[in-house]
């Protein structure tokens, strides 16, 4: 097994909107998360209850008080937030991911000055880090937006949300750059061609641009945002890296059929090139033809060239879940971007989720960016969604967990055998909360249990499960031990 670097920063992620709660606590404003609405669906059937629609978006309005919004619980962090700490310190993580509630600080994303209660909670947090020696890695956005921004001015569609958005990155860096040495700018900054709603905070039919020009509009919106975000951190804090993020997807050609191969390699263009720009500092020729050949109209930001090649990143750094296969066949074909796939790969098994396991995907995408990229890569999503049962004495027995994550962990340790620069770990959801694409409590990820159902019944309660011992003995023995 490789040798794990010695500073190799192993730990776990969160985001605001799925695990702080409090959502109307401190003059928190509401966030376009919080009118995302439960529904109950087979665990595998493709509905997503992220695409909210305008229409959807008005009668979660009117029903406010009927409807179960599981975003605005969480999982009671901003409550816990000391004994979740000291249980991650207790595995003895060396960072911790988590974000930052843009609408905590500033509840419409309008006002000059931050709520006073937020940023001190923020504070708080970096300082139980410190006691811990945890490095906080902070996203400044995981998806959230101050809804007024939704219901004004349609998010990220329009350009006005970059200058909102610069005003409240530049108080993070003011405030918190002293406590922080790891940034991203935005969570999976992709994400908003599979979800637009969800990415970004927006209605496409409300747009005058079709569906399309209206999510590139906004994810070139995004990206003119983090380049400055970028450059106002390099010329303004005294310490620390920033880096980038997307949702990889490795995904396999169904055939060896060229057509096959071609229509896999385009889905790999368009996955990979945020991180082209936002770490080469420039479109790619391939998405610019793509744009022409396909009437994606895009209002371009006065002086975006510069802008984005001022704002390249020290770091890459992706969350990885699933692969899936990619086929040309008519009744096959998938649209691009398109997040789960219905294609099975007969060589993977397949999570209750059908998420496709592959950890050797894993090793493959590591070393595919080594060699685009060369720049630093963290993982910091990667984890198994499951049911879990909590035993009566009070035991969470989940080898299926640490049988997943072991097998990716050794994926990362070939990978680094085979030259690639990988600095850090950090699984997802490492204690329990609201899952993003489901909006449930039900589908878990972490090394702690949390007492709470769908609904928001339970005591909200920690327990340990099995994996928590054994990922506190992975880091402890930094990825030589990963039997159990
Ligand atoms: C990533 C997101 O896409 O996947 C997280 O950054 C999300 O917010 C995670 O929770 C896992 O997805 P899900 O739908 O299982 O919660």
């Amino acid at each position: 097994m490789a040798n794990f670097p010695e500073n190799f920063l192993w730990g776990g992620a969160t985001s605001d909107s799925q695990y702080e709660g409090a959502y109307n606590v401190g003059g928190r404003g509401l966030s376009h998360m919080d009118y995302i609405r439960r529904v109950e669906k087979a665990d595998d059937e493709k509905v997503f209850p992220i695409n909210v629609t305008k229409e959807m978006f008005e009668d979660h309005k009117k029903h406010e008080n009927e409807y179960n919004f599981p975003f605005r619980r969480g999982s009671h962090f901003y409550d816990d937030y000391k004994e979740d700490i000291a249980l991650l310190a207790e595995m003895g993580f060396k960072t911790y991911r988590m974000s930052i509630c843009w609408s905590r600080l500033f509840p419409t994303g309008l006002e000059k000055e931050p709520c006073e209660d937020g940023v001190q909670f923020y504070h708080h947090i970096f300082s139980e880090c410190k006691k811990y020696n945890i490095e906080p890695l902070v996203t400044m956005i995981h998806y959230d937006i101050p809804v007024y921004l939704t219901e004004t001015i349609n998010g990220w569609e329009s350009p006005k949300m970059i200058d909102y958005f610069l005003h409240y990155t530049k108080f993070l860096i003011d405030e918190y750059s002293n406590e922080v040495n790891y940034w991203i700018t935005f969570n999976e900054i992709n994400m908003i061609m599979n979800s637009p709603y969800l990415g970004g905070g927006m209605f496409t039919e409300c747009s005058k641009k079709s569906p399309e020009s209206c999510i590139h509009q906004a994810l070139h919106h995004q990206l003119i945002a983090s380049a400055l975000t970028v450059k106002y951190f390099r010329e303004n804090a005294k310490q620390g890296k920033i880096g980038n993020m997307i949702a990889r997807l490795q995904n396999y050609a169904a055939t060896c059929d060229p057509k096959d191969v071609l229509a896999t390699q385009q889905q790999s263009q368009f996955n990979y090139f945020p991180t082209d720009i936002q770490v080469k500092g420039k479109y790619p020729k391939s998405i610019l033809n793509y744009y022409q050949k396909n009437q994606v109209d895009i209002d371009w930001y006065p002086g975006y060239e510069k802008i984005l090649k001022e704002g390249t990143v020290d770091f890459a750094s992706i969350s990885y879940y699933h692969t899936a296969i990619i086929s040309t066949e008519l009744d096959k074909k998938e649209p691009i971007g398109a997040f789960v796939r219905k294609l099975e790969n007969p060589y993977l098994q397949r999570t209750s989720w059908g998420w496709g396991i592959d950890p050797t995907g894993l090793r493959i995408t590591l070393n595919d960016m080594n060699d685009r990229y060369g720049v630093p890569i963290f993982i910091v999503e990667n984890g198994l969604g499951a049911h879990d049962t909590l035993t009566e004495d009070g035991k969470v027995h989940d080898p299926y967990r640490i049988e997943y994550m072991k097998a990716h962990i050794q994926a990362i340790g070939e990978a680094l055998e085979d030259g690639c620069d990988v600095i850090g770990y950090t699984s997802w959801g490492c204690i329990d909360l609201v899952s993003c694409g489901d909006c449930q409590m039900t589908k878990r990820y972490g090394f702690v249990y949390v007492d709470a159902d769908d609904e928001g019944n339970g005591s909200y309660k920690r327990y340990r499960k099995d994996s928590f011992d054994w990922y506190k003995e992975v880091i402890a023995s930094n990825g030589e031990i990963l039997e159990n």
